[in-house]
């Protein structure tokens, strides 16, 4: 129990490194809060910053939460529970982060990186419907909304006896909706930025 209560904590605080905050605070001199939806994230980043910034965010924000859950799994033994949990606490780490002022951004690449680790094949049949859905309509949140929600939905389906990352995926799935509660108002009365539109990136 002291090692899972340790491992929670260390994910937590490997959350806390805010990538895109950093990434725009190093290349733009910037700070990523301030600036188009003020969301500390990929998404934002590449707003601010082009694709490749954006992409790149994305992908360490994945890792990030991949080398949480790697640490944990050294500290624990691969304790299914402390690696569940812990997968969460990295994503408030994200959302919440202690090093910066508990400003950070949305989770989605960070739930990506976790999900990955604790739900492979789901998490990849996910991540192509999000990539379609967002090619289509280019709203980046409606994207990841369909992207959290529907991973424990095929888990439930397909991997119901995976408890510990069934259970995991469901708290990621409700943070995702809490932080993008104000991207859902948004898409509901069409007023949700769009992905290269510069109109509604408002610098
Ligand atoms: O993962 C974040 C994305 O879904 C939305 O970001 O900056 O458009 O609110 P943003």
């Amino acid at each position: 129990v002291l090692w899972t209560i340790l491992g929670i904590i260390v994910a937590y605080l490997v959350g806390s490194i805010s990538t895109s905050t950093i990434v725009v605070r190093l290349v733009a001199g910037k700070d990523i809060r301030q600036h188009g939806s003020g969301n500390a994230g990929a998404t934002n980043t590449l707003r601010m910053l082009g694709t490749a910034w954006g992409i790149i965010v994305l992908i360490i924000d994945g890792i990030k939460g991949m080398v949480a859950l790697w640490i944990v799994y050294g500290m624990t033994g691969g304790n299914s529970v402390a690696l569940a949990l812990s997968s969460i606490a990295v994503v408030l780490g994200h959302n919440w982060p202690i090093f910066f002022g508990f400003r950070g951004g949305k989770g989605i690449a960070t739930t990506i990186g976790v999900l990955l680790w604790l739900a492979p094949i789901m998490t990849i049949i996910a991540g192509v419907i999000c990539i379609v859905v967002i090619a289509l309509t280019r709203y980046v949140s409606l994207g990841s909304l369909i992207l959290s929600v529907l991973i424990p939905i095929l888990l439930a389906i397909w991997a119901p006896s995976h408890s510990a990352a069934l259970w995991a995926s469901v708290v990621l799935a409700l943070l995702s909706i809490y932080r993008h509660r104000e991207n859902i108002g948004r898409l509901i009365r069409g007023k949700e930025r769009k992905l290269f539109d510069k109109k509604s990136d408002e610098f």
